[in-house]
């Protein structure tokens, strides 16, 4: 596809007027505090994680907090949350940043921590040091499959499409816009495509199949 600035353009947009900015980890560049939240929304959905977010943030002020805690309390604070892996890892890259001194920058140092994966390197990397990386979760998958018509889209076809939709500004908003537009308008089973900011140009709406999109990964 030849590069085009509409998708990155409607979605820095739409997040100024309609996405969320009031999240207890946004207005904040403090890696900590973006670590923490990114790695509870991996598997958890925002308003599920928020009460356990302000807990956790209460518990362990810091990393440094965080990395002397005992592992028990840490995963008792994990209760509720559910995928208790996160938590261990959480705490064992904590006693890593505490060990090496600073909190990796780069999408690259970032995924050398435990628990840190290619996307959520990328998100840490964009909120806290204003980095431009993309993220690929499951939310942008289906927003890059149904405005771009993929049929049964691999992974390296969806991160290659993602780097390219990547804007040279605001890559915050635009980071945040494709997380919002893909949980709060472009869902799953009923995508609000009437006042989606992309739908001019989103090809599965343009094709009347937006149910049929993301087809269904080939094995
Ligand atoms: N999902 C993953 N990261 C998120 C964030 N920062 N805001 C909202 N949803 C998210
Ligand atoms: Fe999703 Fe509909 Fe927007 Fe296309 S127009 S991106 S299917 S909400």
């Amino acid at each position: 596809a030849p590069p085009s600035t509409f998708f990155a353009q409607m979605l820095v947009a739409w997040q100024h007027q309609h996405g969320r900015h009031d999240l207890p980890w946004q207005g904040t560049q403090e890696p900590y505090r973006i670590w923490v939240s990114e790695i509870m929304l991996q598997q958890t959905q925002v308003g599920t994680v928020i009460p356990f977010y302000q807990r956790f943030m209460t518990a362990f002020p810091d990393v440094v907090d965080l990395a002397r805690a005992d592992l028990e309390t840490v995963l008792g604070h994990w209760a509720g949350l559910g995928y208790y892996a996160r938590g261990r890892h959480l705490h064992r890259a904590a006693q890593e940043i505490v060990q090496q001194g600073f909190f990796p920058r780069s999408p690259e140092e970032l995924q050398k921590l435990p628990g840190i994966g290619r996307s959520t390197a990328a998100a840490i990397a964009v909120f806290a040091f204003g980095r431009r990386a993309a993220i690929l979760d499951g939310n942008v998958k289906r927003v890059l499959g149904r405005f771009f018509a993929l049929d049964n889209p691999g992974d390296a076809e969806l991160w290659a499409l993602a780097e390219s939709q990547l804007p040279d500004r605001h890559l915050e908003a635009y980071t945040q816009g494709l997380m919002d537009l893909g949980s709060l308008l472009c869902t799953r089973a009923r995508p609000q495509c009437t006042t989606c900011p992309l739908q001019p140009q989103c090809q599965a709406y343009l094709r009347g199949e937006t149910l049929r999109y993301p087809t269904p990964r080939r094995k």
